[in-house]
């Protein structure tokens, strides 16, 4: 028997002016498509900018449904978006934010498991490591390189290798 200690590091940041330029302009992209989630039923507006290795931004929200396991995560809402109006085009960064009228935030938001496994698709793909910004207005904003920090042992296409 051995035992496997995972080392993960998250830069930890007070205000988001303490941010590069680069992730304070993606950040506050997610915080603006925050602004026009469709989440009517948990409240809890969710914003997602995805940096591409182009230069370009897309960004997405939540979208909630009724039949509410219809509804998408905003990460999966901007990353589908992103590869499927640019694909091939490798990502660099995806920063997400939380806004809520409803939920008294404390800690930065942090992506569901679905949304982390998409992230890792992309990476794999790409074979890029994503720059992952979390924070929302008024928490603390992390950063994290790479979805191994995230969701480490991580499920890839490589394991589907017949
Ligand atoms: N949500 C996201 O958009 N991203 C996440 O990573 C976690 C949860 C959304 C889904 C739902 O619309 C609302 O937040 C409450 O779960």
């Amino acid at each position: 028997m051995k035992t496997i200690d995972l080392h993960i590091k998250i830069e930890e940041f007070d205000n988001i002016s303490e941010l590069k330029v680069q992730d304070q302009e993606l950040l506050k992209k997610a915080w603006e498509a925050c602004d026009s989630a469709y989440a009517p039923y948990s409240r809890f507006n969710v914003g997602a900018a995805v940096l591409l290795e182009n230069g370009e931004i897309v960004s997405g929200n939540n979208q909630e449904n009724a039949a509410y396991p219809s509804g998408l995560c905003a990460e999966r809402v901007a990353m589908y978006y992103a590869s499927s109006q640019h694909p091939g085009v490798p990502m660099k960064a995806i920063a997400v934010g939380v806004k809520s009228d409803v939920v008294h935030l404390e800690d930065p938001g942090s992506p569901c498991g679905s949304c982390r496994q998409v992230m890792a698709e992309y990476e794999y793909l790409h074979k890029t490591k994503l720059r992952i910004i979390l924070g929302s207005p008024h928490t603390r904003i992390q950063i994290l390189e790479g979805i191994g920090s995230l969701l480490p042992l991580t499920f890839y296409a490589e394991g589907l290798k017949k």
